[in-house]
């Protein structure tokens, strides 16, 4: 039996959404812009998803956008703000240093073509200090996007305080919270943001389906053009069957959040803590409180994070060293280096992130499994090392 502990990359379709999209593909197959009866079908399936989708966040169903997922939900969020505020001379943006590729690429990308841009540092803890953001602004500053919870360690930032700032000097604020959404109580108007992401992947939806919430009257120009879909802010035939999952998975989310949460919260505790209590020389990276519930970040000294890894997936374990997009290469974590860890920490870190499937079973498993395979990683390099060259 397999263990998969890796829920922050990807998570498995709930049963209920798998029901449901298969129903999208072959009852609700209608184009949701037809006017007839297959169409219509289709168009109220949308309506139902917006609905779910906005209760989660507390948002209204109007304020939603479906996108193809997270990526394209930031790539929006700040190509859509930065145009639309253009004329007004604002042509400075805002980000943390920690922020997933989505962001930080994107970021790039505009301050070639023009826009200053200034990455926010974080402490040690991955935290950013409002102070910070508070030295950050200028009077020409379009939008501040700053994350939710961290993909990597799991920490949660200051947003409504941040959110706050930025508005004070005349900014928009955007925030990532694909990390967050279904994890813990995302409210977007406790949040204080204009703008912010989700993606149905990281809770038990399909792929390839997110959403951008935009709050009413903000100011964004639509980066995908051609038909009116989506009140002319997302032109491109709905992806009903993706949407639909993305409903009942918000729907689901709403429905269990706070019993998963204290369950979830139990399983990590039970696993960061067996890990520091049984193998020397680990540490937790990042912020402990406040976190999402279901992640930890541990360094080990004297192994390499890839090693470790691919040790555990031989035993049937599934870990990863930090953000999916990253893994695969030897790059050590830029949310590690942000937070001024020293090198072999930032190469020494592997992330646990559980889910609604794994049993306290699965941690002692894991706990039982660790120990052993670290000490074998370690010897093994101690013994590289005393080698003559
Ligand atoms: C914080 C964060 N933002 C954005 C994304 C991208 O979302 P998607 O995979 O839906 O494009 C991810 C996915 O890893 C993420 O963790």
């Amino acid at each position: 039996m397999r263990i998969y502990f890796d829920h922050n990359a990807t998570t498995p379709v709930a049963p209920e959404v798998a029901d449901a999209v298969l129903q999208a593909l072959t009852s609700d197959f209608g184009n949701a812009s037809s006017v007839h009866h297959f169409g219509q079908r289709a168009k109220a399936r949308l309506d139902e998803a917006r609905s779910e989708v906005a209760a989660l966040i507390g948002g209204e169903p109007s304020e939603v956008v479906f996108t193809s997922g997270g990526t394209e939900s930031d790539n929006f969020a700040l190509r859509g703000v930065a145009e639309a505020l253009e004329p007004t001379g604002r042509k400075h943006l805002v980000a943390s240093a920690i922020e997933h590729e989505a962001v930080l690429v994107t970021l790039r990308a505009l301050a070639r073509r023009g826009w200053r841009t200034t990455l926010l540092p974080v402490d040690a803890t991955g935290i950013v200090k409002p102070e910070t953001l508070a030295e950050a602004l200028a009077d020409d500053t379009a939008l501040v996007s700053v994350m939710h919870a961290n993909n990597e360690i799991g920490t949660i930032q200051p947003i409504a305080e941040l959110a706050a700032l930025a508005h004070a000097r005349g900014a928009l604020f955007h925030t990532d919270a694909v990390q967050s959404v279904a994890k813990i109580l995302v409210a977007v108007r406790e949040l204080g943001v204009d703008l912010l992401s989700l993606s149905a992947h990281k809770f038990n939806g399909p792929k390839g389906a997110g959403a951008l919430w935009i709050k009413r009257g903000t100011r964004i120009i639509a980066h995908m053009t051609g038909g009116k879909h989506e009140r002319t802010r997302r032109a491109g035939t709905e992806n009903v069957p993706g949407i639909v999952g993305l409903g009942v998975a918000a729907k689901l989310a709403s429905k269990k959040l706070q019993a998963d949460q204290g369950r979830l919260r139990e399983l990590r505790d039970r696993l960061e803590a067996g890990v520091l209590a049984r193998v020397a020389g680990t540490a937790v990276n990042g912020q402990l409180e406040p976190r999402v519930p279901n992640t930890t970040n541990i360094s080990f000294d004297g192994i390499e994070a890839e090693s470790l890894l691919i040790a555990l997936d031989l035993e049937g374990i599934a870990v990863s060293t930090g953000s999916a997009c990253s893994s695969g290469t030897l790059e050590p974590s830029h949310v590690l280096r942000a937070m001024g860890l020293p090198a072999h920490r930032t190469q020494n870190s592997i992330r646990m992130s559980l889910g609604a499937g794994n049993t306290i079973e699965q941690v002692d498993d894991v706990l039982a499994k660790l120990p052993p395979i670290v000490e074998k990683l370690r010897s093994l390099t101690r013994r590289r090392e005393l080698q003559p060259r």
